[in-house]
């Protein structure tokens, strides 16, 4: 056990002043034999949770083909298994227990099979412990710091016979030029920064996604013309809170403001971007979203809660009249915004009277599109420890009556829509009836419709005719 590195939640927490990241850009140490390891060889990623780790998973994909694995779909085929997961809620992490119990079957079929593990799971002590003790066959578990030692860790498993445990707690570095391969030849995301450092009362991200460190401008510019060059239509900028990109660097290097119209002058045609704390959005990037046609109207801000003493215990820094303020503003400025937002329900000792101030901002905001969630404790979090007097059963009826209008304002607003045309990105057959295409229009609505011509990663003009409760249905014009 003594050549394991073992994760430390506490040491997670730790933030210098002043820090500043390394950007390291010859991390991945490939020489002749691990660039064979896998010759022969097929590899399967299972991914769970935000785009953050989608774009992680795109990252391990590129570096086992840089070994010489080959993607796999058939389980029965795979020599290598990588599990890679999100620890934001416990039913997250259930389900992946849950999978790695089933997945030991394929290993006791073909004892050769590596099962990994990695992601944000894999930050945390318990989790690593646990795997250690109940489940010797998963062999390789990694941190989200040290995707480049990937080939290390298997060549250590393959030649060596010894487990491969390394997870690091840390700030975090900036790696470049890691390989990858795109899961779309015409939507792409762009990691502009990872890490976070609001730490919010009740979330695990900031101890398992470490500081928030920017890429630089330059690299991601250089990123984003790159993918216009290969003919990508749209470009997806990533992190855990957008609207404070470059507080970490030099002034020079700009914000998110900036940002957002340097990507929009690369000619991309569709730009989004992910996640907004509602606490810095500036005017000057609400300009840029107004701007730029080619920004989409779209953005995803979460309230958590509509109650100020609630939003106070959870560290958001925002009450629910600043919300509100910045809610309007974009909605005046972006013509035809939508906005989405999560929300929890049942944090610690929420009060019926908090709840109720959460509807009220429901009501106010007819959100397009949400996604709400019960309160789940998660390990080293202060909201953790928190004194908690609530029955599950209110929080799961509060769930119930909230979802009921979410989906009551996502329904009007789709509604809205009906006998307009809407600009698509023709995604693919939609998945539910393949006969018919889907895709996403500006506001990021999803449409099933009937295509005429054209083909899959056009832009087309659609005429929406229904509005239902999560999609549209249409037809080309
Ligand atoms: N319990 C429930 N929901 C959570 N989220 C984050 N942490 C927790 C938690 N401990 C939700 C927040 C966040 C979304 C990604 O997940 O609403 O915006
Ligand atoms: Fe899940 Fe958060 Fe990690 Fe994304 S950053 S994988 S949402 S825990």
């Amino acid at each position: 056990m003594s050549n394991y590195s073992l994760p430390d939640l506490n040491k997670a927490r730790f933030r210098s002043f002043g820090y500043r990241a390394d950007i390291i850009r010859d991390a991945l140490k490939m020489d002749e034999t691990k660039s064979h390891l896998g010759d022969g060889l097929f590899y399967h990623v299972i991914t769970y949770g935000c785009q953050a780790n989608v774009r992680d998973g795109e990252v391990i994909s590129g570096i086992l083909e840089m070994m010489g694995y080959s993607h796999t779909e058939l389980l029965e085929q795979a020599d290598i298994i990588i599990l890679n997961t999100c620890a934001i809620r416990d039913n997250a992490e259930k389900r992946v227990i849950g999978e790695i119990g089933f997945l030991q079957n394929y290993k006791r079929i073909k004892p050769s099979l590596i099962l990994g593990l990695c992601g944000c799971m894999a930050q945390e002590d318990v989790v690593v412990k646990h795997i250690i003790d109940k489940f010797p066959s998963v062999q390789l578990v990694f941190g989200t710091h040290n995707l480049y030692e990937l080939p290390q860790l298997i060549e250590n498993i393959i030649v060596n016979n010894e487990r491969s445990i390394k997870v690091y707690s840390q700030q975090g570095n900036i790696y470049e030029g890691l390989p990858s391969v795109r899961t779309s030849a015409f939507k792409a995301s762009i990691n502009i920064m990872d890490g976070c450092d609001k730490f919010c009362t009740y979330c695990i991200v900031p101890y398992t996604r470490g500081q928030q460190r920017s890429r630089l401008l330059d690299d991601v510019l250089a990123e984003a013309r790159d993918l216009v060059a290969r003919g990508y239509k749209e470009i997806m900028l990533l992190g855990q809170n957008v609207n404070a990109y470059g507080k970490d660097l030099d002034k020079e290097n700009g914000d998110f403001a900036r940002l957002l119209n340097e990507v929009a002058a690369t000619g991309i045609a569709r730009i989004r971007f992910m996640t907004s704390h509602p606490w810095d959005f500036t005017d000057e990037m609400i300009d840029a979203i107004a701007n730029n046609d080619n920004i989409m109207p779209f953005v995803h801000l979460p309230l958590q809660s509509g109650s100020n003493e609630i939003l106070k215990k959870m560290g958001r820094r925002y009450t629910n009249g600043e919300y509100i303020a910045l809610f309007d503003k974009l909605k005046s400025r972006v013509r035809d915004i939508a906005i989405s937002t999560d929300i929890i329900v049942g944090f610690p000792n929420e009060t019926d009277a908090d709840f109720e101030d959460t509807l009220r901002i429901v009501e106010y905001c007819k959100y397009d599109n949400a996604y709400s969630f019960i309160f789940s404790p998660r390990p080293g979090t202060p909201a953790s420890k928190m004194e908690d007097a609530i029955d599950v059963e209110v929080k799961k009826e509060r769930l119930q009556r909230l979802n009921a209008r979410l989906a009551y304002y996502s329904k009007m607003n789709n509604l809205k829509w009906e006998n307009k045309v809407v600009k698509v990105l023709v995604d693919g057959p939609s998945k539910n009836n393949p006969s018919v295409y889907a895709g996403y229009t500006p506001q990021s609505k999803l449409i099933n419709f009937t295509l005429k011509e054209g083909n899959i990663g056009d832009i087309i003009d659609v005429r929406v005719t229904e509005g239902k409760k999560n999609s549209l249905n249409g037809e080309q014009e």
